[in-house]
């Protein structure tokens, strides 16, 4: 009889067999920062991340760093809606200021939570074509604040808006204005999803009519899925992405074997708060819990995972390199 249990009999030799690629080097920490808001305020669902004026977000970064968490990804919401990159890019401006390469700033880049109507795109504007995606303004926008931030001093790009041809237009104004090393983190393959609500309401960005699936992935579909990110390797993305994380794990090795890219997971706000509710009704250890996903993650083969726990990483015992 196989006795594949001798191998698990003690803490010692499951240290010595672990097959562990993770370390706190591999996580990324959403940080939200929330134009002329004074203080914080508690994200419903997001236990240990608030959204954050400007101050208390250099706060929190403050102590992230102490806790060797080194790379970030931004989120900023303007005080009045608006396609506009100035506040955001300001807001890069202050923290890249502040830390210069003590940390690794990637800015998530897309319209949601600049415009009215809390899409990701600019709609054609005339009555006849209403609800139709205007993609050349869209695509000239999504550019525009790329630009901004990279200027500003983002180290990583993140167009999260599911636009055809983003990564392209946005890599062809970063090296037309000599940011040629400036990598895209492409939100590749993202799907319409349930996932997403506690992060909404941080970000300002609920849609106020219909919704994403014009431009975000039908769950159902796995061609859509590796012909997205396999539309973004081909248009000069650095890095692939899977969105939501968990409840996409299956397709990580086949977008990894397809495209010859770096792919790592987002655990979206949904995934996290899921984890924060079994654990306040009792049936659950959210530290275990947590790590454990980031461990399914890493088996997986994701070389880097976006967690709203990347702050806790230390203390659940993670190395730092
Ligand atoms: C914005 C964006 C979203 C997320 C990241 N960037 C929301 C959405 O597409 O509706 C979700 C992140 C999360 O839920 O944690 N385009």
């Amino acid at each position: 009889m196989k006795h594949l249990m001798r191998n698990r009999a003690n803490p010692h030799i499951r240290e010595l067999l672990a097959q562990n690629g993770l370390s706190i080097s591999k996580l990324i920490q959403p940080i939200f920062i929330i134009e002329g808001l004074k203080g914080e305020e508690a994200i419903l669902g997001l236990d240990g991340n608030n959204k954050m004026g400007i101050d208390a977000g250099l706060k929190q970064i403050e102590s992230d760093l102490e806790k060797a968490v080194r790379q970030f990804m931004l989120f900023s919401v303007p005080e009045k809606k608006g396609i506009n990159a100035d506040s955001g890019a300001q807001i890069v401006r202050a923290i890249k200021q502040r830390f210069g390469n003590d940390l690794h700033l990637w800015v998530d880049t897309c319209l949601c939570s600049s415009s009215v109507d809390g899409h990701c795109c600019i709609f054609h504007q005339d009555k006849k074509q209403r609800g139709i995606i205007d993609l050349e303004a869209s695509l000239l926008a999504l550019s525009d604040y790329a630009l901004a931030y990279a200027d500003a001093g983002a180290d990583g790009i993140a167009p999260s808006d599911m636009m055809d041809g983003r990564v392209g237009a946005i890599r062809n104004i970063l090296d037309k204005n000599a940011h040629v090393n400036i990598p895209i983190m492409s939100y590749s393959t993202k799907f319409a999803s349930q996932f997403y609500g506690p992060f909404r309401g941080a970000a300002n960005s609920t849609p106020s009519f219909g919704d994403r699936k014009q431009y975000q992935i039908d769950v159902r579909n796995k061609n859509d899925a590796l012909g997205a990110s396999q539309r973004c390797a081909s248009e000069g993305a650095d890095l692939l992405m899977l969105k939501p994380g968990m409840s996409s794990i299956d397709l990580l090795s086949p977008i990894k074997r397809q495209n010859k890219l770096p792919v790592g997971v987002y655990q979206v706000s949904g995934e996290y708060a899921s984890l924060v509710l079994l654990a306040k009704e009792g049936l659950s250890d959210f530290d275990k819990a947590l790590l454990e996903t980031w461990q399914v993650f890493s088996r997986a083969g994701a070389q880097y995972i976006i967690t709203y726990g990347a702050r806790k990483a230390l203390d659940l015992g993670l190395s730092k390199t």
